[in-house]
């Protein structure tokens, strides 16, 4: 169970507690927050309000860490982040029921989550070892002359303290997809968990502490946004950001200034889907796509556009498979669960109500209880819809009927994102004209958009981001290039 047995010592009565210099504390603030059950909406959980005074003692100690860090062998950092994987894949059962608790995640989705997170971080590991050891070696003529006097090394060194910030949807996988790669660099950690998955968040950190980590290479900072959001993203002593999460993303890029930027800030990722697609393929991809935990995953099917001659068709394989989809609470593993807040809920049901006025076609009624909404597919949804541009993050998906290609990927490049898009045709080569012509980060043909496997690169485009993920990116992201360059003395120095 959650915060007993080896996890025991991250509570105090029934309130978490943060984690600095390889202890767990209790702020001095006095003060927590509380985390509501997005299924019953009552608080589950509380953790500890942390102060800006305790954010400085952090990036301290965490300074301090990281220069002992860098020293020690890539075989050591990477054994001990083998242990973690393992311990955390060990404790797959507490954490998961945490994600159901905390962010209403199916009961199967969330032991998943926990596991896809220790792959992640061996595979880190791994490729850590193999990349990091490798550096470059360049001959140069004189600078300028014709003789051959210059050599340069580079090497890879550690970018110091990296801030991770991952969001709600995935709190452990996609807080472990920050932390390992920056570990395995020689960077060290400060993890400011979203407030729901916090929990899932302290658990998982804790693996890294059974582990056997330095003091103060990794540090768990939980509070409130108001307090200390800022005045993390814009410490001093924090020498890059690493961000998945919303509009927030485009604050801290303004503020945060001259450090690296790792930034994923949502999509609005359509499906193109041209007269020759296989329509089975089609439906399963779209309400897999669309509908996967609510619809809360960046990488969501979040548009449809349909060739008109084949609409009706898709419209009603969809409408079959939605039909069987199953709603309720995340313990039962139900398809669809409570979307993470009551505000989001509220958000989802603006976007609703405004395609339903200016005339969407409702393939289902509209249901909703509590934070709980039904799946719903949204036909004849026209560009002066909001729901048509923005990202509703939950079980509502709009279709808008197309009469060509061009005017799909005319309405996927209008759009402020760029994450991911897909196109289904048996055509491989308009397959690939259209993902060239379409302005986001990753276009998958005949599958839905995915952020995995975790080693592909993963990026998106315009507002949907800076720099480039997956674990081979995140690595190269948190380490910067060191020159050394070997001078001859002159172009006339002989060797007898
Ligand atoms: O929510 C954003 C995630 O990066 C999506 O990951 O495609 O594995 O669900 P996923």
């Amino acid at each position: 169970m959650a915060g007993t047995g080896v996890f025991a010592e991250i509570v105090d009565g029934d309130v978490y507690l943060y984690y600095t210099e390889g202890e767990w504390k209790p702020s001095s603030s006095g003060k927590n927050v509380p985390i509501i059950n997005p299924t019953t909406m009552k608080t589950q959980y509380k953790v500890q309000a942390c102060s800006q005074e305790e954010v400085n003692k952090i990036m301290e100690s965490s300074k301090t860490a990281q220069k002992l860090w860098a020293k020690t062998p890539l075989w050591k950092r990477a054994e001990l982040l083998h242990k973690a994987a393992a311990i955390l894949k060990e404790h797959k059962a507490p954490i998961a029921e945490c994600l159901v608790k905390e962010i209403a995640k199916p009961a199967k989705d969330a032991v998943t989550e926990v596991v896809r997170s220790g792959d992640l971080i061996s595979y880190t590991a791994e490729e850590g070892v193999r990349t990091l050891g490798q550096g470059k070696f360049l001959v140069s003529d004189s600078f300028p002359g014709n003789e051959r006097t210059k050599y340069c090394l580079t090497s890879k060194v550690p970018l110091g303290v990296i801030l991770a910030i991952p969001p709600f949807n995935y709190p452990v996988n996609l807080a472990v997809s920050k932390i390992a790669p920056a570990l395995i660099a020689g960077n060290s950690i400060v993890l400011k968990p979203p407030t729901q998955g916090a929990v899932a968040a302290l658990h998982m950190v804790h693996c890294f502490h059974l582990a056997g980590f330095p003091k103060g290479l990794i540090s768990c900072v939980t509070g409130k946004g108001s307090v200390i959001g800022d005045f993390l993203t814009m410490h001093p002593g924090v020498n890059c950001i690493s961000f998945t999460g919303g509009d927030t993303g485009v604050s801290i890029s303004n503020k945060a200034g001259m450090i690296p930027l790792q930034m994923e800030l949502g999509g609005k990722d359509a499906c193109i889907v041209l007269e020759d697609a296989d329509l089975d393929l089609v439906a399963a991809n779209i309400v897999k796509g669309g509908f996967s935990y609510s619809g809360q995953r960046c990488t969501a099917v979040k548009l449809v556009l349909i060739m008109e001659s084949i609409a009706d068709a898709v419209v009603k394989k969809v409408n079959a498979k939605v039909a069987k989809l199953t709603v309720g609470p995340p313990e039962d593993d139900c398809d669809i669960t409570p979307v993470v807040t009551e505000s989001s809920a509220n958000f989802i049901e603006g976007l609703v109500m405004d395609a339903k006025q200016k005339g969407a076609t409702f393939c289902q009624e509209y249901k909703r209880e509590g934070n709980l909404i039904w799946p719903l597919f949204l036909d004849n949804v026209r560009p002066e819809m909001r729901i048509a541009w923005e990202e509703p993050f939950g079980p509502v998906l709009p279709v808008i009927r197309i009469k060509s290609v061009e005017e799909g990927i005319h309405h996927c490049n209008a759009s402020n994102f760029g994450l991911q898009g897909c196109v289904f045709t048996k055509d491989i080569a308009k397959a690939i004209m259209i993902s060239d012509a379409m302005e986001s980060g990753t276009i998958q043909i005949n599958s839905a958009p995915a952020r995995g496997p975790d080693h592909f690169p993963f990026q998106g485009f315009k507002d949907s981001g800076i720099g480039s993920q997956g674990i081979t990116n995140s690595i190269e992201m948190m380490v910067k290039v060191k020159s050394t360059v070997i001078n001859l003395p002159s172009p006339s120095y002989t060797m007898g």
